[in-house]
């Protein structure tokens, strides 16, 4: 960064009940707006949960045989565009999507359910949501806040921990979002729920079951190439998909890729805390249909 100005860390502020920055409402009424196409495929996620993970096994999926090298020399973030960021002087990512040249689009976003432009359900496009267990999402984000001068300052762990249980960090409350979009899956048939944690222990079957959904059915060795290119090494070393073109995230504070691990929030929680986190959990988690693991 040397000399390079930084602008300010944005100010988190109450959007319709959803703690917020600008840089995810500036632009509404244009998101809300946004014209999908029947076979665009929308990847929604609390921040954290493995977005990125995700976004590029299905970027392999469908482009790393006809397009290669695309994968070499455009960035993730580029080839699937982050719907609601809006950040000044650059190109909006809902102009991204507008302007994606391939078929499917693959569009992430993590806005929580109620916040989906309509236009995603009245073309019944496919959904891939990702989940992770509260405590590891909590560890990662307060990680990535700290190194990512788009986002508001973490403070103190413990005080991040605090207001990540209370909903005030940027999306809003994790537990409102695991469960909104659990909710949809009973009404939107077209809504694949996925958890970080069973990418984790058997990533071969969750590839096989996300292939299904998708209509997909890559040869085996298609399959290992994709295996291959979304290990968690790989894709540290990969400049396509590590983040380090990106100049608002400061790796040498700590790196986008940073673990890619279930249960490192051991290292991070006191016995004190994971005590009043579990408490605070069984009462904002109540469908025993919906159960996160913390370790595998
Ligand atoms: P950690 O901070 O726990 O390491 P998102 O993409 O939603 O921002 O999520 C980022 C988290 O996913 C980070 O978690 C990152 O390391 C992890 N991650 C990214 N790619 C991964 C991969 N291929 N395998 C495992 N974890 C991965």
């Amino acid at each position: 960064f040397g000399t390079m100005e930084l602008p300010p860390r944005p100010t988190l502020f109450d959007f319709h009940g959803v703690s917020m920055t600008k840089f995810f409402t500036a632009n509404w009424d244009s998101i809300q707006n946004f014209k999908a196409r029947p076979d665009d495929i929308l990847i929604a996620t609390y921040p954290k949960a493995g977005t990125t993970w995700v976004s590029y096994i299905l970027d392999l999926l469908y482009f790393g045989q006809t397009c290669p090298e695309g994968h070499m020399s455009t960035s993730l973030h580029e080839r699937v565009p982050f719907l609601e960021i809006t950040i000044p002087s650059l190109l909006s990512g809902k102009d991204m999507a507008d302007h994606l040249p391939t078929t499917p689009r693959l569009i992430k976003t993590h806005l929580p359910v109620q916040f989906v432009p309509k236009s995603f359900w009245e073309q019944n496009c496919r959904i891939v949501y990702v989940g992770r267990n509260a405590k590891d999402n909590v560890v990662s984000y307060f990680h990535f806040d700290r190194m990512n001068n788009g986002q508001p300052e973490p403070g103190d762990w413990s005080s991040f921990l605090q207001r990540f249980m209370e909903g005030n960090v940027v999306f809003g409350s994790w537990y409102d979002h695991v469960n909104g979009w659990w909710e949809k899956k009973q009404t939107h048939s077209k809504l694949h729920y996925m958890f970080y944690e069973d990418l984790i222990e058997d990533f071969g079957r969750e590839l096989d079951s996300l292939c299904s959904f998708l209509g997909l059915s890559p040869s085996a060795e298609e399959k290992e190439r994709i295996a291959t290119g979304t290990k968690f090494d790989n894709m540290k070393q990969n400049k396509m998909t590590n983040y380090s073109t990106v100049e608002v995230m400061n790796q040498n504070v700590s790196p986008f890729m940073r673990k890619g691990k279930v249960g490192d929030w051991k290292n991070h929680f006191t016995v004190a805390q994971n005590e009043q986190f579990d408490e605070d959990y069984k009462k904002k988690m109540k469908n025993p249909k919906l159960q996160f693991r913390t370790e595998v």
